[in-house]
């Protein structure tokens, strides 16, 4: 069974999204809100009945529920509003993940926990720390939606189908994202040889800020997070060994111990299979150290 925390826009679309790629015949949402994990179910298994899909969204108030899921999503904790930073986020959500990850561990201890609560690099470590869990099972979803990003900006400068275009996004999901364009491409075309210096650029600028500007638009982000979300997912369910930049434990890999931060790894029915390590150049790294720092930073006002 997979199991959302959190039923706000996020975890609503992400149990759209992996129920109509039949991810599990099971789908929790649960939530602390009285009836709204119960009313998002219903509306989608409405939806699922029109289009004859068999696939069961539960919604619940009670963490109980769990108990059997080998995946737990966790979206719990406050969005930010226009002007805020995902950091903005730290105090006020480090504590409704440590009391989620409580639940987890009581009633889904076996689960892999994919932490999406901002700000996600520093959320994904309390959510390692907390559990207790070997870290190939916690792998926060950062990168995966920011490369979601990336891609449509190299669509929209290249005009090239979006099917041709693969892109890499690691690092802190937030301020200090590292985009990669040496490591994007269009059908196997490196982007460095498509695209002049100034467009990659302003490219990876565009990436870095257009949540923020979707938020100030509509108010939240959710079908691009929904839909990484169920990305992931379906690389663990489905054990595809699959290449995606999550926010994963490091222990020595890129010269950083101790640290949760964006970087690629093989994802599939073990959840972090391998972390692949690239081989950076000294500008892609400055930024990497500086995302680390930032995270570690944060973390260290958390007690745990
Ligand atoms: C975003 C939020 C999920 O980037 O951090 O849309």
């Amino acid at each position: 069974m997979i199991t959302i925390i959190g039923s706000g826009k996020v975890g609503g679309d992400a149990a759209l999204f992996s129920a109509l790629k039949r991810l599990d015949d099971q789908i929790l949402l649960l939530d602390i809100m009285e009836g709204l994990p119960q009313g998002e179910a219903m509306d989608i298994n409405h939806m699922l009945s029109e289009q004859g899909i068999d696939v069961e969204v539960k919604g619940s108030n009670n963490f109980e529920d769990m108990k059997g899921s080998n995946i737990v999503v966790v979206v719990a904790g406050s969005g930010r509003k226009p002007g805020m930073t995902r950091m903005d986020l730290l105090k006020i959500n480090a504590n409704v993940v440590k009391s989620v990850v409580d639940n987890i561990k009581k009633y889904a201890n076996d689960s892999m926990i994919i932490p999406v609560t901002n700000p996600l690099d520093p959320m994904a470590y309390v959510t390692y720390k907390a559990s207790g869990f070997e870290r190939n099972r916690v792998f926060g979803m950062g990168g995966m939606l920011d490369l979601s990003r990336f891609r449509q900006f190299i669509h929209e400068a290249t005009g090239h189908s979006r099917d041709s275009i693969r892109a890499l996004v690691i690092g802190e999901h937030g301020e200090n994202m590292l985009p990669l364009p040496r490591f994007s491409s269009v059908s196997g075309i490196p982007l460095p040889s498509i695209l002049p210096k100034e467009k990659l650029d302003e490219l990876v600028q565009n990436t870095k800020q257009v949540a923020a500007k979707v938020i100030e638009l509509k108010g939240a982000t959710v079908h691009a997070p929904g839909n990484a979300i169920s990305a992931i997912v379906e690389a663990v369910v489905r054990d595809r060994k699959q290449v995606i930049p999550v926010a994963t434990y490091l222990d020595g890999e890129y010269g950083h111990s101790d640290v949760t931060i964006g970087v690629p790894a093989v994802i599939g029915k073990n959840g972090v299979e391998k972390i692949i390590e690239l081989d950076l150049n000294a500008e892609e790294k400055a930024v990497f150290d500086t995302a680390v720092k930032s995270v570690k930073d944060a973390v260290s006002g958390i007690e745990i």
